[in-house]
């Protein structure tokens, strides 16, 4: 029932309620009123007569009729009667009803041994009710007899008559004009909200730190749907992963291609060391193999790796685990210039993140590009043990492997997911090889982005720069025979983190932190995790920390925010300006705002492992993540998985695909410095009690919407996919089975 309807019936039962017992009141009192009016009028005439009665008693009807026509000429007195001691009626004048005899009247009294004068009774006679009094005639204080007087109580009831009816009219008058001002209420009350709405739609809301209400909206969906379909399968984990493989694809091997490796083996000084590298795609997929064991194909990066590998580049891991292998694949110096630093991280990586650098585009990049993912499409194809394997083939590094794989796997269930943003169609024509780089992932069955703003641009490039038929119901691509599925798959982190089972608690966190950064122990304690690169917003982050102090002055010489920032593909020019301009951003900061010991902003710029990185989380009053442009982002996820005391604010850039699954971050723009500052000082000033709740909220979300959903809602979709083109006969076609075979 609408709010509104139901608000309405609350107040007219309320009303009706009130009216009732108005009503019921009122007639008490009245009636009490005229009783004791009726009693007294009785008594006034009777005795006001008496002496005339008195005089001619004993006379009989004679002497008392005319004393008697005297009392009716009062017109509410319907009739007088005299009656003796003994009950024998004297007289009477001729409208006295004969139902009130002197005998019964007499009889009354004395059943209730009632001793007063007048003694009073109601009655309902048919023509209505009366009131009869019985009053007392006496000459030298000796009683004589009693006067009946019956009085018409018709008028009393006329009155109640008009009073309800009055009641009636108050109580419509006093319904409507509450309806009305109700409904005037929530009309005033909806164009409020409706402007509201509309300031939060146009961004305005924003500058207090509101998520987007699309992103909300969208949000609610998902979880609504999601949770519906999820309830039946409990929460995902890495047995629902494995289970999921086994019931869906038959428990196969899954084979990982990607770039970066999740474990690095380098040489140091006092022998081989395993480094986990700061990469969000190993970050979320490192635990997916773990659950479901098979290949990673990857460069082998390491000055260990060829050590560490058996001949065909194979080696066991995690180490002391081994649950799966990563196959190395080995580069050349120059092959990783031109297909790693060039293409992907000097070409694509600008050109699909918003945040002011200029791709370049060279051709001997791209001829290295395109040798490089043949090579590693090589490499996958020799790692498979079936006709028809689950490939996962992972970012831009890739973009070509999977139609490269497709020609020589055609029956491959091949998902492909594009981990950074994929920009409009508009920019993608920048690249002088679009068309390639658009037909080579539509070699895939899926191709898979964070968002569906990202899926939709996706489409779009299609449409502008391809010959294909868009089914945009399905959102999928046909071409020929094939049809590739384009999905959005919100990537997450492993949930429990593994890393923090070892992990002290927080407050030990927090003391070794400010320990080991030369801070008081309360000292408050703000927090950046990246690789130094340009679109994570790492000079926008520092300015919005100079804001802060000088907006705030309570902060100064008691807030630090410390960086901790992983050098990344230093060999591109733009990388190691970045390095400069971040550490001379940081000194002049600190030479602005120092006093003493205090600075501001620790730069502690190396690599840092997984353990040391969760124990900054833990330790920190906020986690500021101020990407000016990002696919996700799981860091602003690990730091939610790190604070099981759900405590610490997470300030949020709103150009992060993670702003739309945590709602409860503080949102900014990183831009907007004045607004980023005045973020972390409003997470610095916020309540425990509102901590709480915003960060208890977020976990909720990381903890459902885990990997092992992301990795398992992929595998069903591609597990469906595969089904469907089984039974629509085209896999068994015998020219795909000869050509299969034939490779
Ligand atoms: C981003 C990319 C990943 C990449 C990571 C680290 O998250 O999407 O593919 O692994 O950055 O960069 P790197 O170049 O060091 O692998």
């Amino acid at each position: 029932m609408p709010r509104l309807l139901r608000f309405l019936l609350l107040l007219l039962f309320g009303l009706a309620l009130v009216t009732g017992v108005g009503y019921v009141a009122l007639t008490r009192t009245t009636h009490r009123w005229f009783e004791s009016d009726l009693r007294a009028r009785s008594l006034f005439v009777v005795t006001a007569t008496n002496q005339m009665l008195a005089r001619n008693w004993e006379q009989g009807r004679e002497g008392l009729m005319e004393a008697l026509e005297d009392i009716t000429r009062d017109e509410r007195v319907m009739g007088v009667a005299a009656c003796s001691l003994d009950g024998q009626r004297l007289a009477a004048t001729s409208a006295y009803p004969l139902d009130y005899g002197c005998r019964w009247v007499l009889a009354r009294i004395e059943q209730e041994g009632a001793e007063a004068n007048p003694w009073t009774t109601t009655e309902a006679l048919p023509g209505g009710r009366v009131h009869l009094s019985a009053v007392t005639v006496a000459a030298e204080g000796k009683p004589l007899g009693r006067v009946l007087l019956v009085h018409d109580l018709s008028y009393l009831e006329r009155r109640e008559a008009t009073t309800r009816n009055l009641l009636l009219v108050a109580f419509f008058v006093l319904s409507l004009g509450a309806a009305t001002i109700t409904m005037i209420a929530e009309r005033l009350a909806f164009r409020v909200w409706t402007s509201e709405l509309r300031r939060a739609l146009s961004g305005e809301v924003t500058r207090d730190f509101k998520p987007l209400v699309g992103d909300v909206r969208e949000l609610a969906r998902r979880l609504a749907s999601e949770r519906d379909r999820e309830a039946r399968g409990g929460p995902w984990n890495p047995e629902r992963l494995r289970s999921t493989l086994t019931t869906h694809l038959e428990g196969e091997r899954v084979i990982i291609l990607a770039n970066r490796e999740p474990y690095i083996h380098e040489k140091t000084p006092t022998g081989v060391r395993v480094q986990h590298p700061a990469s969000g795609l190993v970050t979320a997929l490192e635990p997916v193999m773990r659950a479901c064991s098979g290949v990673w194909v990857a460069h082998g990066s390491g000055s260990a790796d060829k050590e560490t590998a058996d001949a065909r580049g194979h080696v066991k891991v995690p180490p002391g685990e081994e649950s799966y292998s990563i196959r190395r694949v080995w580069l050349s110096e120059a092959e990783e210039n031109g297909y790693y630093y060039g293409f992907s991280n000097e070409g694509l990586w600008p050109l699909c993140h918003v945040a002011h650098a200029r791709p370049v585009f060279r051709a001997e990049d791209w001829e290295h590009y395109v040798r490089v993912n043949r090579k590693f499409a090589d490499a996958v194809c020799e790692e498979v043990d079936s006709e028809d394997p689950i490939i996962l083939v992972q970012d831009y590094h890739f973009a070509l492997a999977p139609r490269m794989i497709r020609e020589r796997l055609p029956r491959a269930t091949i998902l492909t997911f594009w981990h950074i943003p994929w920009p409009s169609a508009e920019r993608i024509g920048i690249c002088p090889w679009r068309e390639e780089i658009i037909s080579g992932l539509l070699g895939s069955s899926i191709v898979g982005f964070h968002t569906r703003e990202h899926c939709n641009n996706f489409i779009d490039a299609v449409d502008t720069f391809m010959e294909s038929r868009i089914d945009r119901e399905a959102n999928a691509i046909v071409q020929g025979a094939r049809r590739s599925l384009v999905r959005p798959y919100p990537i997450s982190i492993e949930w429990p983190v593994h890393w923090l089972e070892e992990l002290p608690s927080v407050p030990d966190c927090r003391a070794s932190v400010r320990k080991e950064l030369g801070l008081s122990a309360d000292a408050l304690l703000g927090v950046g995790i990246d690789r130094l690169d340009y679109t994570k917003g790492i000079e926008e982050r520092l300015q919005a920390v100079d804001e802060l102090l000088s907006r705030h002055p309570e902060f100064r010489d008691r807030f630090t925010f410390v960086q901790l920032a992983a050098p990344s593909r230093t060999k591109i020019a733009r990388y190691r300006e970045l390095n400069d301009r971040v550490e001379a951003l940081a000194d002049e900061i600190n030479a602005r705002w120092g006093k003493g010991d205090y600075r501001p902003i620790i730069l502690l710029r190396a690599h840092h492992e997984p353990p040391t990185v969760f124990r900054y989380y833990r330790a920190a009053e906020l986690c500021y993540v101020s990407s000016l442009h990002d696919g996700m982002n799981l860091v602003a996820k690990e730091f939610v998985a790190a604070r099981d005391d759900e405590l610490g604010v997470l300030v949020l850039s709103q150009f992060t695909g993670a702003a739309r699954d945590l709602t409860e971050a503080l949102i900014v723009n990183p831009y907007d410095l004045g607004q980023a500052g005045d973020a972390m000082a409003a997470a610095l000033r916020m309540s425990e009690a509102e901590q709480r709740e915003r960060m208890s909220s977020m976990r909720r979300m990381v903890s459902e919407f885990n990997v092992y959903r992301w990795a398992g809602r992929m595998l069903v979709d591609a597990a469906e996919l595969r089904r469907r083109e089984r039974v629509s006969g085209r896999l068994s076609a015998p020219a795909v089975l000869a050509r299969a075979i034939g490779s």
